[in-house]
C-alpha cells in the first residue's frame, strides 16, 4: 500500500493529510480523490503547472522520469543537472516532481509539499 503525506502552508496554513492507494496511481489522482486542492492545467505534463516537492520515505526508490517530466522541469530550472542526461537515478530527494505524471506505487511512501 503506497501512502503520501500532502503538506503545505499555501492554502491557510500548515496542512497536511495522509492518503493510502492500493494500486499505482499518479499524485495527481491521488490528490483529488482525496480533495487535496493541488494546482493543476494540462494534465499531461507540458505546462508545469502542477509541480510539487516530493521527499521519499523508507526504502530507497527509483526516480523514474518520463520525457515530458524531464523535460518541463528541466524548462522550470527544476530538474537537478545530474538527473538531465538520465532520468532513472536512485532517488534519495527531495526533488520536484509533476504531479499528473508522477505515479505511487504500492510500496512507495511519499511527502508531498505544495
Ligand atoms: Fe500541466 Fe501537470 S498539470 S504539467
Amino acid at each position: 500500500m503506497g501512502q503520501v503525506q500532502f503538506i503545505s502552508p499555501r492554502i491557510g496554513g500548515d496542512w497536511s493529510m495522509s492518503c493510502r492507494n492500493h494500486q499505482p496511481i499518479s499524485l495527481l489522482k491521488m490528490a483529488r480523490i482525496w480533495n487535496v486542492p493541488l494546482p493543476v492545467h494540462c494534465q499531461k505534463g507540458l505546462c508545469g503547472t502542477c509541480a510539487v516537492r516530493v521527499t521519499p520515505q523508507g526504502k530507497q526508490q527509483q526516480l523514474c522520469l518520463n520525457a515530458f517530466e524531464k523535460q518541463t522541469l528541466q524548462c522550470l530550472g527544476k530538474l537537478p543537472a545530474m538527473l538531465a542526461s538520465d532520468g532513472q537515478k536512485p532517488w534519495k530527494g527531495p526533488y520536484w516532481r509533476l504531479a499528473c505524471q508522477c505515479i505511487v506505487g504500492s510500496g512507495d511512501q511519499f511527502f508531498v509539499a505544495f
